[in-house]
């Protein structure tokens, strides 16, 4: 992937407060890794933390998929932007006229600010999707909304799993940013996490950054696991 794609490893702070987050930042390079903040820091912290990261030069990924109407959102996504963030997030079953509006609203504050979509969570498989009313497989529900999302919608990419990379690569082509969780370095365990799959082989099925945690922030040393991590990502 190309250098515009820099940084291509995002830590994920799953932290409870702003402290905590802020001690692990301390520790990581923002040349080397951006930051992904979630709903329980963010609930926590607020847009104070946000701004805190950036003032260290860390580029943020807001991970707080958002889906609601299309007024709503529109206006999450416009104070996203004005915030500063890198990336920021919604899900594309909300619908085509939600993700204009957001893509719409993101444009007019701060084009640099990325809006990717969620597909359907890798915690839903077939029978959560026939539960609320979806008779597709997920994968096939992936790449619908994935064509909504990106190829409709014109957003700049996707979260997905690794797994769905070449599937979403065969369909969009190179240009969209997919961002992948899911990710463990070779050799360690899995935690929670079933079906993982390494930095390098992540980027062989076609993700343009990694979303990877644990493995950093319950390192001992931290910025020698993101260093690792980079030493597995293809140049
Ligand atoms: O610690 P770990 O590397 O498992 O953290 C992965 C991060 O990516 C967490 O913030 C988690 O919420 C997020 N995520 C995920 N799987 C998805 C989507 C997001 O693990 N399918």
């Amino acid at each position: 992937m190309n250098v515009k794609n820099l940084p291509q490893l995002i830590v994920a702070l799953d932290y409870p407060d702003r402290r905590a987050a802020e001690s692990m930042a301390e520790r990581l390079d923002p040349e080397a890794c951006a930051v992904k903040v979630g709903f329980e820091l963010f609930v926590a912290a607020g847009p104070g933390l946000v701004e805190a990261l950036q003032g260290r030069g860390f580029r943020v990924f807001l991970d707080l998929k958002f889906h609601d109407i299309p007024n709503t959102v529109a206006g999450a996504c416009r104070a996203a932007a004005r915030l500063g963030v890198w990336i920021v997030n919604l899900h594309a079953s909300g619908g085509l006229e939600m993700m204009e509006a957001a893509r719409d609203a993101v444009r007019e504050v701060r084009p640099e600010t990325r809006l990717i979509a969620v597909t359907v969570l890798t915690s839903s498989d077939a029978s959560t999707l026939r539960g609320i009313g979806i008779d597709r497989s997920p994968q096939e529900q992936v790449l619908r909304l994935a064509d909504l999302a990106v190829t409709q919608a014109g957003l700049d990419g996707l979260v997905c799993s690794a797994r769905e990379a070449p599937a979403l690569r065969a369909q969009l082509g190179d240009r969209p940013w997919l961002v992948t969780p899911g990710i463990r370095p070779g050799g360690s365990g899995g935690d929670d996490q079933k079906r993982v799959m390494t930095p390098g082989a992540a980027f062989a099925n076609g993700a343009s950054h990694i979303v990877v945690g644990r493995p950093i922030t319950q390192a001992a040393d931290p910025a020698e696991a993101v260093a690792a991590i980079l030493r597995e990502i293809p140049g």
